[in-house]
């Protein structure tokens, strides 16, 4: 499959787009959260393939794209009134929810789980295009595996180029980091991974929801992590990260006083002053989460195309989309993290 010309569609080409689906090739497509690689999602061969472009573990399994929440019972099974609550709350929407599987979606699909990550993206192209292929789309985002989100086509062509059949310029991502994954198949409903759609608006609708600890901690030896991507090194750059957590004005003196010469710099805007002559990536304006969102895998993704040794992050706090940015930057960092509090 390397070596394949990779076509580059247009918003408006949703025919050709769903027509290499149908056909059981590799598509990228945009969605709000990040750029997906998509593939006819009960079609076990173009499944597969999916995890050879990414270079993906066979273990993780991959959440499944539909239109809109009356697919849902095609693919699932025992489906708690509480799931369609939040689709009509949250979708279409960067929500995932994971369900019982009904046996027709392929064991490429879920890693041979009996449950399945559903998802319907608010992307109007990415809609357009599922709804004229006509099946699910399987889609973990676009990367090659290991390295940060792609959440514009530029991104998705520095990784898929020559690798997969075609990719959909659908612009830059409105949310930047992925959608927010929550299990629906324990009681009470459990958050897997922090995303775009924020635990304090998931508390409204179900009222108490379970943290997983691969959110916030690094796994301890053996641990078997239940969504089984937490367990991999993710979003690294080459270079490694230190994340600085703590108030902003603190977190930004402790990194002025700790850099050496060559290593970059993650911060919020109002901090670029302190480290002139350093590569330095702002992520927006201290109080805008949503900007560090948008701007987080593009930050970290930026230091790869150059040579610094070490980089180091300011980070938000975990209220609102902190908690997904915070995650991002953590497991970027494996975890290695500082309080600028502290002597
Ligand atoms: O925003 C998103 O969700 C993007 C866009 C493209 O839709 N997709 C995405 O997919 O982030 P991926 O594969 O990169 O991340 C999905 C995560 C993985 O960590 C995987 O292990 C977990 O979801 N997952 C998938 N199916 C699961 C299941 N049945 N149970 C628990 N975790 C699951
Ligand atoms: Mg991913």
């Amino acid at each position: 499959m390397i070596g394949v010309h990779t076509q580059l569609l247009c918003a408006d080409q949703v025919e050709q787009a769903a027509r290499i689906l149908r056909s059981g090739g590799l598509l990228g497509i945009p969605t709000e959260t990040v750029y997906g690689l998509g593939a006819d999602g009960l079609n076990p061969d173009a499944v597969a393939r999916i995890f050879q472009a990414k270079g993906r573990p066979q273990d993780n399994p991959l959440i499944l794209h539909i239109p809109s929440a009356d697919w849902l019972e095609r693919y699932c099974a025992d489906i708690p009134p509480l799931a369609y609550e939040l689709a009509r709350r949250f979708w279409p929407g960067p929500l995932t929810m994971i369900l019982k599987r009904r046996d027709m979606v392929p064991d490429a699909v879920t890693a041979g789980l009996d449950t399945v990550g559903m998802r319907c993206p608010a992307h109007p192209v990415t809609r357009a295009i599922l709804e004229a292929a006509g099946t699910p789309v399987a889609a973990p985002s676009g990367n090659t595996s290991g390295r940060p989100s792609p959440t514009c086509l530029a991104d998705m062509l520095e990784d898929m180029d020559g690798k997969i059949d075609g990719i959909v310029d659908g612009g830059p991502c409105d949310v930047g980091v992925e959608s927010t994954i929550l299990d629906l198949t324990v009681s009470p409903p459990r958050l897997l991974r922090p995303g775009g759609i924020t635990l304090e608006q998931l508390r409204e609708v179900v009222g108490e929801v379970a943290v997983d600890s691969a959110v916030t901690r690094p796994l301890a030896a053996g641990e078997k992590p239940r969504a089984p991507g937490m367990k991999y090194r993710h979003y690294a750059p080459k270079a490694p990260v230190t994340v600085v957590r703590g108030e902003p004005a603190a977190a930004a003196r402790y990194i002025r006083r700790h850099l050496a010469d060559g290593d970059g710099v993650i911060c919020f805007n109002e901090f670029v002053p302190l480290f002139e002559g350093h590569p330095v990536e702002p992520i927006g304006p201290k109080d805008d989460r949503a900007e560090h969102a948008r701007r987080v895998f593009d930050a970290l993704r930026y230091f790869d195309g150059t040579q610094v040794a070490h980089i180091w992050a300011q980070c938000p706090d975990s209220a609102g989309l902190g908690l997904a940015v915070s995650n991002r930057l953590n497991k970027a960092a494996g975890f290695h993290i500082v309080e600028a509090e502290k002597p």
